[in-house]
């Protein structure tokens, strides 16, 4: 039986089952597909196909997701392909499935006329050696930085106010981010419904964004996931030191004895204050990397042009889907 791709629809409406397991043997959980049903009727961002499977006989065999995101490139903003959930049963790796499914992908998304498809993976996953091979390149490593907290927070000044959000501060949010990354390359121009659609599909609890405030305007803000011994703020925006020492004391108020780890795209680089409290900045194995659908840009690098002119390419936690 020849192996022929569907989409999700097809996969989720006839082979239920099948879906399900493939999702549980490549990830060791159940996915909430009703959720992702919920999340593309709420707006967020994936492709109109939602996902590609293989089928063979009625066995699905691998799959592919493909969402949409904004992005801006030195020629301006431009809507690029977001790949996500590739995966193949292990009873059916090595026959060149997985490959053919991205490059289904590519097809469908240079004919919509994106010209980059991106994702995000690990230096260490044998997925990453496929993706070179279909030539996607590394364009970005996050960086961590973090800092015992053993004494009690720092003053911050009285005129900020910091506070947990709500699923009604999205549009302040987006403001904020869109001016602190008004310079920026990459994920610069995140949409108030980016943020609305990640809370409600759980990817960002809306009660781990801290919110600082000046005479109620938002200003700031630092997301805060809670673990038993540490706490990670990946994603901090804080435009001006009055705003940054608001936040960092409330993420120190809430992080005493534990580790904080810091996303270290907010600092302002090397001799940055903040940094020489912390370790040193490490790159770690994730990767986000992207690939030229658009035969302009097939000979590129795509590293240096995503930070041409000195502009920097901004990526954080919640633009690593
Ligand atoms: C990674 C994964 C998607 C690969 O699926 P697949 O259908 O086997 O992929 P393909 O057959 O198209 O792989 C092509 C290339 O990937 C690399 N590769 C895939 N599996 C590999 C393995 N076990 N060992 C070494 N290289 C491997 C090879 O370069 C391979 O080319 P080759 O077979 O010509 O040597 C699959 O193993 C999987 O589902 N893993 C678990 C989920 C996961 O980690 N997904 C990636 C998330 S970013």
């Amino acid at each position: 039986m020849a192996v022929e791709i569907i989409d999700f629809d097809e996969a989720y409406r006839d082979h239920r089952n099948a879906l399900v397991s493939l999702h549980y043997s490549a990830w060791g959980g159940l996915d909430d597909l009703a959720a992702a049903q919920r999340a593309r009727r709420s707006g967020f961002p994936f492709a109109p196909y939602l996902g590609v499977y293989a089928r063979e006989d009625h066995a699905l065999l691998s799959a592919v997701f493909a969402s949409h995101y904004p992005v801006t490139t030195p020629d301006g903003p431009e809507t690029v392909a977001g790949i996500e959930l590739v995966m193949t049963r292990p009873d059916a790796t090595r026959r060149g499935l997985a490959g053919e499914l991205l490059r289904e992908v590519h097809r469908r998304e240079r004919g919509a006329g994106r010209r980059l498809s991106l994702l995000c993976t690990g230096r260490s996953n044998l997925a990453h050696e496929l993706y070179l091979k279909l030539g996607y390149q590394d364009i970005f490593t996050p960086r961590a930085a973090l800092r015992y907290i053993d004494r009690p927070p720092r003053k911050a000044a009285a005129r900020i106010r910091v506070r947990r959000a709500g699923t009604r501060d999205a549009p302040a949010l987006a403001r904020v981010h869109r001016r602190a990354n008004a310079r920026a390359l990459g994920f610069a121009r995140r949409d108030a419904r980016s943020f609305r659609t990640r809370f409600l599909s759980g990817v960002v609890a809306v009660q781990n964004l801290l919110l600082a405030e000046r005479r109620g305007a938002v200003v700031g803000y630092a997301t805060l996931e809670p673990h038993s011994s540490w706490n990670r703020a990946a994603e901090v925006i804080a435009p001006t030191p009055d705003v940054r020492g608001a936040l960092m004391a409330a993420l120190e108020r809430e992080s005493r004895g534990h580790w904080l780890v810091f996303g270290s795209d907010w600092f302002s680089g090397a001799g940055d204050p903040e940094l020489d409290r912390c370790s040193p900045l490490l790159p770690s194995y994730s990767v986000m990397m992207a690939c030229p659908l658009a035969p302009e840009l097939r000979r590129r690098n795509l590293y240096q042009w995503l930070r041409a002119d000195g502009r920097p390419f901004a990526c954080q936690l919640l633009d690593m889907f």
